[in-house]
């Protein structure tokens, strides 16, 4: 599957490679760790040998696969490869993007917002002002986006597969049944199986190992084939995006390798329509833009589009940060690096952060549209989920990680971020609420 005329990457075109590059270490200061940015990584890694295992495994009916022989993932040395990149970390937990103020990206595709408006049981989601936490963080005024009940589910992720599922269908006919395959931390496996059926399609649904069983039975629940794999999410989407090629069926993947960005495009396109009801939601609170918007960061695919909608011709004064947590913090360590970089994950509460590798389509908008990469660990997530439950407002681990990081960098590095990020006592904050308590069961 290529990029086609419509799609996020081809309306991005050659410039944004080319912000890339100029961001790139040079090839000689990086010797060995210049294959790390080879996102063709899933198409070229897997043995044809082990693809055989795994299909005769599935086609004998198994339902869950080993990882053991994946791809080896070198755990990097932030420090030294800060200093070859010539930046400094401003800390541990967070990392100052340079972004270039000039930049503005391509208008996203509004159709999706039209979609999701005609759809059964689509409905805005709150966004709730928070009084105590714009007194606590010492800003003007915070507001939380609930998105603990979307579409029918309790995560944000249905926004991007009900359009992406929509547009496959278009592009393949319905003549014929298809089958579409995906891989997940949970909250996208579920989105999937849900409009595949909604569609009248079938979908398979690759787990990896450290997902939660409550969770991998709710993606069961709605009629999808579940596969477990014995190994990371990288690993997951590796299996999806080789049976599915096998089997002819067709991926529907929330993260973008060269080669596949055309359904994920599709995907950040569906993720607009949060940003666009925010808009309007702040407009009708007298607030013509926010100074600051927390995203809480997987592959990059939804802060991809919170830059997309905030760095428009005219007015790109919003920053945007991303929130990873520190063991599975790829958007971090990519930008101390210099290039994407793969990290090693292991498990974490936040379980759909859970992700070692950003997106190619995202890659160019955060190289040239984020303000800032924050980092939490698991600890911090209980008692922001608490604080946010206090106020009346349902956060699951990934939800509640845009408060936990906002705190954490608001009590260590206060006036460098505040700084860095023009954020004062007077501006307004948004904090991405991306799932309730019963997405991702801790
Ligand atoms: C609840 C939740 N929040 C945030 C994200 C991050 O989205 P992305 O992977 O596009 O960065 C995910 C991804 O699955 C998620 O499930």
């Amino acid at each position: 599957m290529t990029a086609g005329d419509g799609s996020f990457a081809a309306r991005a075109g050659a410039r944004w490679s080319a912000l890339v590059e100029e961001r790139r270490i040079p090839q000689h200061e990086i010797g060995g760790l210049a294959h790390l940015d080879r996102s063709d990584l899933v198409a070229d890694a897997v043995s044809d040998r082990r693809v055989d295992g795994v299909r005769r495994r599935l086609d004998a009916g198994s339902s869950s696969l080993s990882a053991r022989s994946r791809i080896p993932r070198p755990r990097l040395l932030y420090a030294s490869l800060a200093a070859q990149n010539g930046c400094v970390p401003s800390s541990p937990t967070w990392f100052a993007n340079r972004r270039d103020p000039a930049w503005s990206a391509p208008s996203p595709d509004r159709s999706a917002v039209e979609f999701h408006r005609q759809l059964a049981g689509y409905a805005v989601t709150p966004l709730v002002e928070l009084p105590q936490l714009a007194r606590e963080l010492d800003v003007g005024r915070v507001f939380a986006k609930d998105e603990s009940q979307r579409l029918g589910l309790p995560a944000f992720k249905a926004l991007g597969a009900s359009w992406a599922v929509r547009r496959v269908l278009e592009r393949v006919g319905t003549s014929a049944p298809a089958t579409i395959v995906t891989a997940t931390d949970g909250n996208h496996g579920r989105a999937v199986a849900r409009w595949a059926l909604h569609f009248g399609q079938r979908a398979t649904v690759f787990v990896p190992g450290v997902v939660h069983p409550d969770a991998v039975e709710s993606i069961r629940a709605e009629g999808a084939h579940v596969v477990r794999v014995d190994g990371s999410y990288d690993d997951a989407v590796e299996m999806a995006f080789e049976l599915g090629r096998e089997h002819g069926h067709v991926l529907v993947q929330d993260t973008a390798w060269f080669g596949y960005e055309e359904i994920p495009g599709w995907i950040v396109d569906g993720y607009d329509t949060l940003f666009v009801e925010i808009d309007i939601q702040l407009a009708g609170c007298g607030v013509r833009r926010p100074d600051l918007v927390v995203v809480p960061t997987g592959v990059g695919s939804l802060l991809q589009a919170a830059i997309v909608h905030y760095r428009q011709p005219g007015d790109a004064s919003t920053a945007v940060v991303s929130v990873e947590p520190e063991s599975a913090a790829c958007v971090h360590a990519s930008l101390l690096a210099g290039g994407r970089t793969v990290v090693d994950t292991g498990s974490t509460l936040m379980a759909g952060l859970n992700c070692g590798t950003v997106s190619t389509l995202a890659w160019p908008a955060i190289v040239a549209g984020l303000d800032a990469a924050l980092v939490i660990d698991d600890p911090s997530i209980s008692g922001a989920s608490q604080a946010l439950a206090d106020l009346g407002v349902d956060a699951g681990p990934c939800g509640a990680a845009s408060l936990a990081a906002t705190r954490n960098v608001l009590r260590s590095d206060a006036t460098a971020f505040r700084r860095h990020v023009s954020v004062d006592a007077h501006a307004t904050v948004v904090l991405l609420i991306t799932e309730g308590a019963a997405a991702n069961p801790w």
